[in-house]
């Protein structure tokens, strides 16, 4: 099955794990290797041989000589490329979404859903292509004209997390096309093939357009290659999602150069469900949300907040959906598979343990609570917690993992104030038929997270939208809406075409 699946993306039982740019893909193998592990089964998928500093220093050259030719490319052709890569990303939907399924974990149909994403933001990246807008500004000065416009900023890294394997580094490398950079990709050592098969996808599709290369990758097998890559001043914007922790220190390290750094950290979304909530759609919604992708998207619903006259009755109609997907847990490349493993076994212990404090904070599990041990992987039981504050340290930490606070409210006001007390702010959700209710969560005194959003899910976010979160969610916003605009720098330009020199501010300086 594995061995299907890595031969139909051209990849073996071991494999180079640096791509060098000229079709080269680098001998290296003294650098370390990383072995992913089916997480269904705690299998090795295959091998590959990390980067050596070397290869590094050869990918950031060659980047840079790439980005000469590649920032006075017209933007629309540009697009082009962009648009060659869509295209072959749908050719192979189905074997790329299968080898995310069997490297990350996530059931078939998320793993497709993600190469999905890629192939929407390719096409919004060719229609952006010809849409990169600046103002045209009026000025104070006669004779003279003002605009902004905006220039490629050159090289882009893109350091993505195991749980969006593919999809983080579309959503960055197609919009950085387009805008003129060239992207060096960082993937997380949990998910190295899907990385490989992604830029094989890509990187032929280019070559078979005639476009050079814009796309390079390395894998580290330790931290001294990514510490020198979030060092880098050759680098000007570094894209890193992931964890909280890492991303502090990522954040530090760029603003101490003076770079720039796009930040996508962890969520702690909450869903609130008011009275007047159409249980219809919430139900689904929250089950998605909570154990969709067994609970490891930065968009996981962690938190839920429901009118205490309704409490008991959506308490017991999820904890019946809880346990109807029980019956549904395992091999996520299954089509009759709802939820799948977690990672890793790391991870397990951090479920357990989360587990372990809520109850020992006087929480009460309704229904999970538990590692699945009769088996090989890394399963655990979709998980609801009644009884513990908002303000537990449990409850304020994002445990990556199918675990499910619920908390009953008596005022949207109570709602609203507890969904913003967390130090994260990505996703959140309101579930109303109440217009008031709705507006006041949209509102500024209401939610406080980069996505707020009526009637669906925390999860699940289209491409079209800017995409990232507030407080220690980083604040970088990546894919739809304006996103693009942070792989350009901008310029203004002030035009005098008079015969005469009039200073800004009225100033007289006269010789
Ligand atoms: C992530 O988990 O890092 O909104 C991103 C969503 C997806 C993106 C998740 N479109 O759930």
């Amino acid at each position: 099955m594995s061995h299907s699946i890595l031969s139909a993306l051209g990849l073996a039982d071991v494999n180079p794990g640096t791509y060098l740019g000229n079709g080269e893909w680098s001998k290296t193998t003294d650098a370390g290797t990383l072995a992913p592990v089916n997480p269904a089964s705690g299998e090795v998928i295959a091998k590959v041989h990390a980067s050596s500093a070397t290869d590094y220093e050869t990918i950031v050259k060659r980047a840079q000589e790439a980005f000469k030719t590649w920032r006075t490319t017209p933007a629309p052709r540009r697009g082009e490329a962009v648009r060659l890569c869509g295209d072959a990303l749908r050719r192979h939907k189905d074997a790329l979404g299968s080898l995310v399924a069997l490297e990350m974990g996530k059931i078939k149909p998320e793993g497709d859903g993600e190469v999905q994403e890629m192939i929407d933001i390719a096409d919004f990246a060719v229609g952006q292509s010809r849409m990169l807008y600046g103002y045209t500004m009026h000025s104070e000065r006669p004779g003279h004209r003002m605009y902004d416009q905006y220039h490629p900023l050159g090289l882009v890294g893109i350091i993505s997390a195991f749980n969006f394997p593919v999809a983080v580094w579309a959503w960055n490398a197609m919009l950085a096309t387009i805008a003129g950079d060239i992207c060096i990709w960082k993937p997380s050592p949990k998910t190295p093939l899907s990385a490989i098969a992604t830029m094989k996808i890509c990187n032929e599709a280019l070559q078979a357009g005639g476009f050079p290369d814009l796309f390079f990758l390395f894998n580290d097998a330790g931290v001294e290659l990514s510490q020198a890559f979030v060092d880098d001043k050759r680098i000007p914007l570094i894209s890193f999602t992931g964890s909280t922790k890492v991303g502090r220190h990522v954040g530090e390290r760029v603003a101490k150069r003076m770079g720039r750094s796009l930040l996508e950290l962890g969520g702690n979304n909450a869903i609130i469900l008011d009275e007047s909530a159409d249980l219809k759609l919430a139900i689904p919604g929250i089950v998605f949300g909570a154990v969709g992708t067994a609970g490891q998207r930065c968009t996981t619903t962690r938190r839920l907040f429901v009118h205490e006259s309704i409490f008991d009755n959506v308490l017991d109609t999820l904890v019946k959906a809880y346990q109807q997907v029980e019956g549904k847990i395992g091999d996520p490349t299954l089509a009759t598979t709802l939820m799948g493993p977690l990672n890793s076994p790391e991870a397990v212990q951090a479920y357990l343990a989360a587990v372990e404090k809520a109850k020992a904070a006087g929480g009460t599990v309704r229904t999970g609570g538990k590692a699945l041990t009769d088996r090989k992987g890394n399963f655990v039981l979709p998980t609801i917690v009644t009884g513990i504050a908002n303000s537990h340290e449990v409850v304020q930490t994002e445990t990556f993992a199918p675990i499910l606070y619920v908390m009953p409210f008596k005022t949207i006001d109570e709602a609203i104030d507890m969904q913003n007390d967390v130090p994260q702010g990505l996703s959140s959700s309101i579930f109303t038929q109440n217009l008031k209710a709705a507006e006041q969560f949209l509102s500024a005194a209401g939610s406080d997270c980069g996505i707020a959003n009526v009637n669906i899910g925390t999860s699940g976010a289209e491409i079209g939208g800017a995409f990232g979160g507030e407080k220690e969610t980083g604040g970088g916003r990546e894919s739809g809406s304006d996103a693009w605009k942070v792989y350009m720098r901008r310029q203004t330009n002030t035009i005098n075409y008079s015969n005469a020199l009039p200073l800004a501010q009225g100033i007289k300086f006269d010789l």
